[in-house]
């Protein structure tokens, strides 16, 4: 099955994920909105189950409710979960547009990788700062994105740690055109070059988007001078 959304054919990098954890959950909808309406080219749901991370999150009928809510929106769904194969099919009906899985949950992932696929998504998979790259070198073909995570999941509003950035120029050459590398955590303006100039083409941003008043100038800053609308080939 050949899977086309923004993760594969992107308009535009870098993209821009907008993590809504730092959002009003109260007016979620709104937040959407108001997010995307500031230039976020996909919103990044971050599930947490409580026991993978220590944290109690999202679900898939809250990813429900934003698909009506946002309906022309990529949904980036993040799990931070111990069984994630059992949330493929829930994820999928409720209209995600994308799944990322950790290495660390399921260190054989080229199965679930396929599942993701076959539901109609594409699939992401994410590496935790203190899990070295090797882990995921010989699996990075049966992805779509793979998740440089730059703090410890759980929570948002944490430093960004440099040092995963060698994770990302040692997969970066291994990717192809349709293949996005991503990093998620303490991303803001100071931190966001670097993470670009390591290859990473997807920056994912929570507190420097959510925790500011205006979300376009917070998210433009996140993308870089050049406002880039070339496609890396
Ligand atoms: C962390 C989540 C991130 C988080 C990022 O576990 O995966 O997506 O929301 O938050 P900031 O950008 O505030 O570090
Ligand atoms: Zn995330």
């Amino acid at each position: 099955m050949s899977i086309d959304n923004l993760i594969t054919s992107p308009p535009r990098l870098p993209m821009i994920g907008g993590s809504i954890l730092a959002a009003d959950f109260g007016a979620l909808g709104s937040e959407c909105r108001r997010v995307l309406a500031a230039g976020a080219d996909l919103l990044h749901l971050d599930v947490m189950d409580g026991h993978f991370v220590p944290n109690l999150t999202m679900g898939p009928d809250l990813c429900r409710s934003l698909r009506r809510a946002v309906p022309e929106a990529c949904l980036d769904v993040h799990l931070m979960v111990t069984d994630p194969a059992g949330l493929v099919g829930p994820f999928a009906d409720a209209g995600a547009g994308h799944l990322t899985f950790h290495i660390e949950a399921v260190p054989e992932p080229v199965e679930l990788a396929e599942a993701i696929r076959g539901a109609g998504m594409t699939a992401g998979l994410a590496i935790n700062p203190s899990t070295d790259v090797s882990a995921i070198m010989s699996v990075l073909d049966s992805f779509d994105l793979i998740l440089i995570m730059s703090v410890n999941p759980g929570f948002a509003g944490q430093e960004f740690i440099p040092s995963v950035l060698g994770k990302a120029q040692a997969v970066r050459p291994h990717l192809g055109a349709a293949q996005r590398l991503a990093i998620d955590g303490g991303v803001n303006e100071r931190t966001a070059p670097a993470a670009r100039e390591a290859g990473c083409d997807v920056l994912v941003a929570a507190s420097a988007i959510f925790n500011q008043d205006d979300y376009a100038p917070a998210i433009a800053a996140l993308r870089g001078k050049a406002g880039v609308v070339s496609r890396r080939t």
